[in-house]
């Protein structure tokens, strides 16, 4: 690397594996530019991501709430009407008010927002839009983009990504999600909530891949309750548009009949991929996988020194918490200090309706690890403060050591689960055994004695039920 370099650490990607990652170099003492092309700072997450998702998942969920929930507490409501360009609007008021946000926390803590396109060439030297900058550190912060489907082409208007799902003009009639994953699950139940029917085809015989099974069959009968029709063991082999929408030809995964489903909108939401193309990384001699991720080490070194890689576009979950953790914890083994992600503490969150959270290992990761557990289940239903708000569905699930009483993981649907999964969280972080959280004072009547009573019912003690 040059003696003399532009910069300390050079980050290229301002999505929140990055930006943080800028913001706690720069908190350490170092000089840093963060390398990002689009208008905005923020990255997917908060422009295209998790902010304007939730901004829609909360309005849609006001909506359906006033012309289907009020009336069981007495409000009545004559006419419940939609204004989706107003809805539309808020959500990117939203996200504007949060990607100025990180534009504001840059100029704090005096990091430099290189606009442009970053090129890695090799130990200590990148480009942005050709223009070479040097820097002791180097650090890749791309994030993923959305995977496609090969012969369906994305037109963001009527074959969209989720970018072009949380940009609709209006609710279409019917819409088909290929990918019953959380993406199609979340933004299935915005577009549901606004009056769309929604028909969701998914390749494996079950919804949301990789979450507790127990879990996600209850969370099944729950979206069919609100009117999501689903085609698991399917997947779609052709689209085509038509004048009038789409129509999908769609085959049982294992074989067999091929059907055609027809469409006005269709979202491809079947996972996405590392963005590590075009930006000179296979020139520089940097290691991928096979899914085009980073390879990198325990400390987020790739192979070539001094060029390190965090967030979505290496391997691990893909979400906005992860890549943050990642950020903290490589400015701070930079800085010479012990930055650490424990891997087995990191809560994932579908914020649908209910909600799901979990955090830990799954029943079924506990089987196949042959380690011996005990389990505390504990319903909504039993709960005095889910009772008052009349959100009853779900339940809470512990999973403990059967020997030393260490909860192993905990699964969550209901109300506020991506909330109450924090307790969880941090009880696996600190070690806690179920007996600690059960010896815990919860407040009474909130939704996270049900958190409380689950851990006691793994010692068969539950109070309430
Ligand atoms: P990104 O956020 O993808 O940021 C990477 C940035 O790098 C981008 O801004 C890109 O423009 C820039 N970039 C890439 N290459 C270059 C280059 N060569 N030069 C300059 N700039 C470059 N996660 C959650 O935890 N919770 C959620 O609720 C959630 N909701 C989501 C909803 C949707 C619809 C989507 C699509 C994703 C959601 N995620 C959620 C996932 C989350 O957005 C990602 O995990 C997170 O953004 C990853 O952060 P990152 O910093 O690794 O990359
Ligand atoms: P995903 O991996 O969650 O789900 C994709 C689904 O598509 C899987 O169920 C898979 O079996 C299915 N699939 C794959 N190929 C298929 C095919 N050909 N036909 C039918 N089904 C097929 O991916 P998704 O939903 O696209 O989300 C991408 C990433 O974004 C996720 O990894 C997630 O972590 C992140 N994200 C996180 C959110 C959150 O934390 N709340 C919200 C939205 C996204």
């Amino acid at each position: 690397a040059p003696k003399e370099t532009d910069y300390d650490v050079v980050v290229i990607g301002a999505g929140p594996g990055g930006y943080v990652c800028a913001i706690r170099a720069a908190q350490l003492g170092f000089k840093v530019a963060c390398v990002e092309k689009r208008e905005t700072l923020g990255g997917t997450c908060l422009n295209v991501g998790c902010i304007p998702s939730k901004a829609l998942l909360q309005s849609s969920e006001n909506y359906h709430a006033a012309g289907h929930d009020f009336a069981a507490h007495g409000v009545v409501i004559d006419s419940v009407k939609l204004d989706l360009a107003k809805m539309q609007a808020r959500k990117a008021e939203i996200v504007g008010a949060n990607t100025k946000g990180v534009e504001y926390l840059f100029k704090k803590n005096g990091i430099t927002w290189l606009k442009g396109h970053g090129k890695v060439e090799g130990t200590g030297r990148i480009t942005v839009d050709g223009k070479p900058v040097t820097a002791k550190h180097i650090i890749i912060a791309s994030g993923s983009d959305s995977a496609n489907l090969p012969g369906i082409e994305i037109d963001e208007k009527v074959i969209v990504t989720s970018t072009g799902a949380l940009e609709l003009s209006s609710v279409p009639k019917r819409l088909v999600v290929i990918g019953g994953g959380v993406i199609g699950l979340e933004l299935g139940s915005v577009w549901g909530r606004l009056g769309a029917e929604v028909t969701v085809v998914e390749f494996l015989d079950r919804l949301v891949p990789g979450t507790d099974k127990e879990v996600a069959t209850q969370f099944q009968k729950l979206l069919v309750k609100q009117g999501f029709k689903m085609k698991l063991g399917h997947k779609v082999t052709k689209a085509e548009k038509t004048k009038k929408g789409v129509v999908l030809s769609v085959e049982p995964a294992a074989g067999g009949q091929a059907e055609t489903l027809e469409a006005d909108v269709v979202l491809v939401a079947v996972g996405r991929t590392a963005a590590s193309k075009n930006m000179g990384l296979e020139e520089a001699g940097i290691e991928l996988d096979k899914r085009g991720r980073i390879v990198t080490d325990a400390h987020f070194a790739t192979n070539v020194p001094g060029v390190y890689a965090i967030g979505d576009v290496i391997a691990g979950p893909m979400l906005a918490h992860k890549a943050e953790e990642e950020g903290v914890a490589l400015a701070e083994i930079l800085a010479g200090q012990a930055g650490h992600v424990n891997y087995d503490a990191i809560p994932g969150v579908i914020y649908t309706w209910p909600e799901v959270a979990s955090v830990g290992f799954t029943e079924e990761q506990l089987k196949e690890k042959g380690t011996e557990y005990k389990t505390g289940k504990f319903p909504f239903m039993a709960n005095g403060r889910a009772r008052a708000l009349g959100m009853t569905d779900g339940f809470v699930k512990v999973l403990a050591c059967k020997k030393t009483d260490r909860v192993l993981g905990v699964h969550i649907i209901g109300p506020a689960a991506g909330e109450l999964i924090a307790e969880a969280t941090m009880a696996i972080e600190f070690g806690a055994s179920a007996e600690d959280i059960g010896r815990v004072c919860h407040a009474h009547p909130t939704l996270s004695e049900a958190v409380k009573e689950a851990a006691l019912g793994a010692d068969g003690r539950s109070l309430n039920i």
